[in-house]
């Protein structure tokens, strides 16, 4: 490739200047770090400096970066064929991750779309739903209900479902179609059930079920929206009365999938299944885009079985061969099985409670001032801070201290690789703690 530019800080003055990142201004915007490579859990930034990485690039490099098994995924597929259109045409990677994917999570589930992205998926879950109420010749059934302080993605339908009040919601309110909101699970994940949480759920879907064509809800974690755990009986209670008033059940896992929260799925936490259910993000092992939308033979057949038998959804990329045959690499690489010393079944069950364990240490800075809480579940720690803080300046003190880390809002959380070591997650924990003490 001809290189348009002979220095780094020429394409780091050209991305300054012309490249839009994730929710950022053109005008002064934040500075963003050149990365040159990433090995492991480390990304190396163009000055040479490597920075050890508590984001899993967004939840989903989770066996670290380049990794062996998933670039041999990739060239030996990308040798045979990169991309085909999947109208009208099968292929094997395709059937090898589908296969898979039915293996590993319930068996209520029968049927898989594979999507482009996480909020693809999340369309095309709504799409079932609302087609599948249209094939039972129920169309009045086409409003969503979900909780407060959920994030589906940033296209306009997953925004619709997500919090009300933050910032994208509100500033599109004019276009965004209006669904049902109630409060938030209250319950935190550890304490006490309370079974008053579940009342406003419960009116609301007693109220406004001859509308509801299903509830969408990210199980246990609320990422985006807080990063907040809740309660496993408040998804039980929520089960319970789906069934009870005819309204399909849809689990966004698309960040809580692949073990993150301790189980494969959070929604095992509960021991319920839902109607249809997203993934994205480590799908993949954090390589490329791809995401699924898989649901029950009951949804499938209803949906064909109506007078517009088709799933109306099909992007260019969908089923993409060379995601899929990165995708069951790494899903070959998560079920591995652990040593039988370890007390776990599967390697990424001992990684997990690594992570679980070492990211512990942030409850040494619970006490300061400026911090509001700290919780940890299973590969995500969070420190919760009393008011927002400033990305920028937070950022260079933590990359100065050897370590990446995204804030948002009031919150500094990580979600570190799986094979993150115990010693690289001292280095992350104290990074944060140091930072938090020298700022506030
Ligand atoms: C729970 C959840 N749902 C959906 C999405 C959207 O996925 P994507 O960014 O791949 O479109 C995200 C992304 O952060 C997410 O965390």
């Amino acid at each position: 490739m001809a290189q348009k530019f002979k220095t780094s800080e020429d394409w780091l003055n050209f991305d300054r200047d012309h490249l839009w990142h994730p929710y950022t201004s053109m005008i002064e915007p934040l500075p963003c770090y050149g990365v040159v490579a990433a090995d492991k859990v480390y990304l190396e930034l163009e000055d040479g400096r490597k920075l050890v990485d508590g984001t899993a690039s967004w939840w989903s490099a989770l066996h670290g970066y380049n990794h062996p098994v998933l670039n041999q995924a990739l060239l030996e597929q990308s040798q045979k064929m990169s991309h085909v259109m999947f109208g009208g045409i099968a292929h094997q990677p395709a059937s090898e991750l589908g296969k898979r994917l039915l293996d590993m999570t319930p068996n209520v589930f029968d049927y898989v779309f594979l999507a482009d992205s996480g909020s693809i998926s999340i369309e095309v879950a709504l799409k079932m739903a609302l087609q599948y109420w249209q094939s039972r010749e129920e169309p009045n059934k086409n409003k969503f209900l979900t909780v407060r302080g959920g994030y589906h993605g940033d296209p306009f339908t997953c925004m619709s479902v997500g919090d009300p009040e933050n910032g994208s919601h509100h500033m599109f309110q004019s276009v965004i179609a209006k669904h049902f909101h109630v409060a938030r699970p209250q319950t935190e994940f550890y304490a006490q059930w309370d079974d008053a949480d579940i009342e406003p759920f419960k009116t609301a879907i007693a109220e406004n079920h001859q509308q509801l064509a299903a509830v969408i809800i990210e199980p246990i974690v609320q990422g985006a929206g807080g990063m907040h755990f809740y309660h496993a009986e408040y998804l039980r209670q929520m089960r319970k009365l789906c069934d009870q008033y005819g309204v399909l059940l849809i689990f966004d896992e698309i960040a809580t999938g692949f073990g993150r929260t301790g189980k494969l799925f959070a929604m095992e936490h509960a021991d319920i299944t839902p109607d249809i259910m997203c993934i994205g993000k480590a799908l993949t092992g954090g390589m490329m885009t791809l995401a699924a939308t898989i649901t029950t033979k009951n949804v499938a057949m209803t949906i064909s079985g109506g007078a517009t038998p088709i799933l109306m959804h099909g992007p260019t990329f969908m089923a993409n061969p060379l995601a899929c045959a990165v995708a069951s690499a790494s899903l070959d690489l998560l079920m591995q099985k652990a040593d039988t010393k370890s007390g776990h079944e599967f390697i990424w069950q001992s990684n997990v409670a690594r992570l679980e364990t070492g990211l512990q240490q942030l409850h040494d800075i619970e006490a300061h001032k400026a911090v509001a809480d700290v919780r940890v579940l299973g590969g995500i720690g969070v420190v919760e801070m009393r008011e927002p803080v400033n990305v920028g300046k937070l950022q260079a003190s933590l990359v100065a201290k050897g370590v990446w880390v995204r804030p948002f809002g009031k919150l500094i959380y990580v979600m570190p690789p799986y094979i993150m070591s115990e010693d690289e997650l001292k280095t992350l924990c104290n990074a944060i703690i140091d930072t938090i003490n020298e700022l506030y």
